[in-house]
């Protein structure tokens, strides 16, 4: 199978998870949607990943994003363990973790660690998977892939920055600059003159000809959390 790149659609899959039995692409439905691999259950960081995006569940319900978790355990441990984090993290996790024992949705998205790579995320010769992320927008094309190896846990505000950017330029002609935070300056995309940008944002500040900065009208710059 071609590699999974920005653009490319997401594969479409049927799982079972803790919500109920899921056709991917009609789970994401009109949706933007964040497909989020762990290692494994009952690991510690993992337990603190998930307890953190239950605690974020409503930033993601406001952005119009369903989140969906996937672990390489059965719905069982999967059961089990969603207690252990409700419990340590005080959240009520309702979002679906997919039950993929099999590594089969893991393989079709490429989430598996190699064996040379991380001797502590490879059990009896078998990789687990790595802490991946693919943000999928309505037209299930993926927006954004990243890859964290199973020693470090993401930062889930990051996530939603980088939501927040990619949900603004597809409303406006921008990018966002480096440490960008909602309500901040923007770059005026390098298709729009810079005349054109005058007429189409408050303020155009020219640091360079091919750098242009914009504040945005105010209900775009409006702090989105
Ligand atoms: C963890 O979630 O803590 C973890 C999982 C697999 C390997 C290393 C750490």
């Amino acid at each position: 199978m071609a590699p999974l790149r920005l653009g490319s659609v997401a594969p479409d899959f049927s799982a079972e998870t803790t919500t109920g039995p899921i056709k991917f692409h009609d789970f994401i439905g009109d949706s933007w949607a964040v497909l989020f691999s762990h290692p494994a259950d009952f690991t510690p960081v993992c337990t603190t990943e998930l307890g953190e995006v239950a605690k974020l569940a409503p930033q993601f319900a406001k952005r119009g994003v369903k989140v969906i978790g996937l672990s390489t355990n059965d719905l069982a441990d999967h059961d089990r363990w969603v207690d252990d984090i409700n419990e340590v993290n005080n959240v009520n996790l309702a979002f679906p973790i997919i039950a993929d024992k099999d590594r089969d949705v893991a393989t079709l998205y490429d989430m598996l660690d190699s064996v040379e790579h991380d001797a502590s995320n490879v059990v009896n010769g078998i990789p687990f998977t790595v802490r991946s992320v693919f943000v999928i927008d309505p037209a299930k094309k993926i927006r954004l892939i990243l890859t964290y190896p199973a020693s470090c846990g993401r930062n889930f505000d990051e996530i939603l920055r980088a939501i927040d950017s990619l949900q603004l330029s597809d409303r406006q002609p921008i990018a966002t600059p480096a440490n960008w935070q909602p309500g901040g300056e923007v770059i005026v995309h390098v298709s729009v003159s810079t005349e054109k940008a005058k007429q189409i944002f408050p303020e155009v500040r020219e640091a360079l000809p091919y750098l242009r900065f914009a504040t945005l009208p105010v209900e775009e710059g409006e702090e989105e959390k």
